[in-house]
């Protein structure tokens, strides 16, 4: 597996395994599997609720700790130094482990500053051996960047050959923090499978649309944690490096950015209400109650 080294030196794969909306009780089987599929990154978040499902898999598996990278994010009603501490350990207690390996502030908003001093202080104590935001669009980023003691290793945002975020890459080079796409398969879009470049390149390769739009992303050094349920996909979408596209392919595949709908902009208030609401809606505790 290619691996990346982030701004304080940790390696990380550039491929990983992505478990959001992954249900809790299937989320250890599918780890477990992805496992075996040989992946070796697993990127989940306290707003998955599938932590649990995620240390299960991690003490089932029999691999070393240290051959795992796992990634985990503070949700929103976390946010804030003190709750955010406290969010932490139960993460750690949750992923049954000792450290978090990137631990990212999920999205821009509440009290982001306060949770982000809580991270630090996380680093300092040994919880953690790198952060990071997610969907800190280019004007936040850098005022999270230029505040930050220790600068974000990486920021996670929508990336995919519909949605390149060519601007929000090259507003993180100077603080050397690197781009990591969610949603690289473009969410399960149909246009993905169907588009005539991407069926033109996967047939000269003998691969898959969505291998290609992988390939893409690490072509441009993005990491990329793509889900999928489905053990013959997860081989596949890891099978994604024997093949180099051509640098004439990369521009034509760069024709295939678009703006983002503004129904998912972080900008669009109706999103930033949804996201407020989300644990409220989503967290399978309060629909129990
Ligand atoms: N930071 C954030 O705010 C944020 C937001 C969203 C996601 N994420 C992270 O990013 C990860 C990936 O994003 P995502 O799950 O939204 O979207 P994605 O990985 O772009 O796409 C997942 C969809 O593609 C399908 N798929 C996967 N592999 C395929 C293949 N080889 N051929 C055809 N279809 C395939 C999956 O279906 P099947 O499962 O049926 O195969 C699923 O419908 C998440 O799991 C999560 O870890 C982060």
């Amino acid at each position: 597996m290619k691996t990346v080294t982030l701004n304080n030196g940790v390696e990380m794969p550039i491929l990983g395994f992505g478990v959001f909306q992954v249900p809790p009780q299937e989320c250890e089987a599918a780890v477990l599997n992805a496992f075996e599929a040989g992946y070796r990154m697993i990127d989940t978040a306290q707003a998955y609720y599938n932590e649990e499902g995620v240390g299960h898999a991690l003490k089932a598996c029999g691999l070393p700790r240290k051959d795992v990278f796992l990634v985990t994010k503070v949700w929103l009603t976390n946010a804030g130094e003190e709750k955010a501490a406290k969010s932490i350990d139960e993460s750690l207690e949750k992923l049954q482990s000792d450290y978090i390996d990137l631990l990212l502030i999920h999205q821009p908003f509440s009290d982001y500053v306060g949770t982000w001093r809580a991270m630090e202080h996380a680093v300092k104590e040994g919880k953690v051996r790198a952060i990071g935001l997610s969907n800190f669009y280019p004007d936040r980023f850098v005022d999270m960047a230029e505040y930050s003691t220790i600068k974000p290793a990486v920021n996670q945002l929508v990336a995919n050959v519909f949605s390149q975020q060519w601007d929000a890459q090259a507003e993180m080079k100077p603080y050397g923090t690197r781009l990591m796409a969610w949603g690289p398969l473009a969410q399960g879009n149909p246009e993905l499978q169907d588009h005539p470049l991407m069926q033109r390149l996967a047939s000269k390769y003998g691969k898959t649309p969505q291998q290609v739009a992988l390939r893409y992303l690490i072509e441009r050094d993005i990491i990329a944690i793509p889900k999928t349920t489905h053990f013959d996909r997860m081989k596949q979408n890891l099978d994604v490096f024997d093949f180099e596209l051509t640098s004439e392919e990369m521009q034509s595949l760069r024709a295939l950015d678009r703006p983002i709908d503004f129904r998912w902009s972080h900008r669009n208030p109706e999103l930033v209400r949804f996201l407020w609401n989300y644990d409220k809606n989503f967290n399978p505790k309060n629909q129990a109650e």
